[in-house]
């Protein structure tokens, strides 16, 4: 089994990239911004709790994503493999998360950090808000205010993952394709020891 961590700030290239890694690899990807918008956009309890939170840029609370993972990994009984995008995003979340993987007697073989400038993280999510319908990227401020919360408590997983010696760091700027590249060949090099 191959489980993948794609790290990076908001607007690195998560989704992007995800999208290309599980069709190559046959992974099952795990966003919980995907899996959060979907039940705000189903009016569930969980989603009207995360909206408010979500619209000012915060973390929604870890008990509620790891629920999310959870009940993930449960249903994908006969998965290849997970990509974790946006989880783990506090240490907390790591831990669980490690945890829920040791009871399956599997672990995280990579975290894969995309680095990215914050002008060009700015840049990108103003311009995806002039179509996207995302609340959280039509205003400057609440795009900083998830940056802050990144390097508050989510830059804190990568030293985590760090101990482990489970991190690699590869250039998000560029273009899509070739981030993607490098990203395959981090995942290949893994997939060979
Ligand atoms: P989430 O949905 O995870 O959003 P995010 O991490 O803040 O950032 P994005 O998903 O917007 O960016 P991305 O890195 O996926 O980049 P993308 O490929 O889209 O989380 C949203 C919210 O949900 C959080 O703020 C929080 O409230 C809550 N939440 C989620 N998970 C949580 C958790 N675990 N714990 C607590 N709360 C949680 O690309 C961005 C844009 O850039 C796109 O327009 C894309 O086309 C463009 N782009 C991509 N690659 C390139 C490139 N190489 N060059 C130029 N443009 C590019
Ligand atoms: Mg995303």
């Amino acid at each position: 089994m191959l489980n993948l961590i794609l790290f990076g700030p908001p607007g690195s290239g998560k989704g992007t990239q995800s999208e290309k890694l599980i069709a190559k690899y046959g992974l099952k990807h795990l966003s919980t911004g995907d899996i959060l918008r979907s039940e705000i956009a189903q009016k569930t309890p969980l989603g009207l709790e995360a909206k408010n939170i979500m619209d000012k840029g915060q973390l929604v609370p870890d008990e509620v994503v790891i629920g999310m993972i959870s009940c993930a990994l449960e249903t994908n009984p006969g998965a290849k493999g997970f990509l974790f995008d946006g989880f783990p995003r506090t240490s907390a979340q790591a831990e669980a998360l490690d945890k829920l993987l040791e009871l399956k007697g599997v672990s995280i073989n990579r975290m894969l950090a995309m680095e990215v400038s914050e002008e060009e993280l700015v840049n990108r999510l103003l311009k995806r808000g002039e179509t996207s319908g995302r609340p959280d990227d039509n205003n400057e401020g609440v795009i900083r205010a998830r940056i802050a919360e990144y390097h508050n408590k989510t830059a804190a997983v990568a030293e985590y993952y760090q101990k482990f010696d489970k991190v690699v760091r590869v250039k998000g700027e560029g273009g899509v394709d070739e981030i993607f590249q490098s990203l395959c060949n981090e995942i290949d090099a893994v997939m060979q020891v």
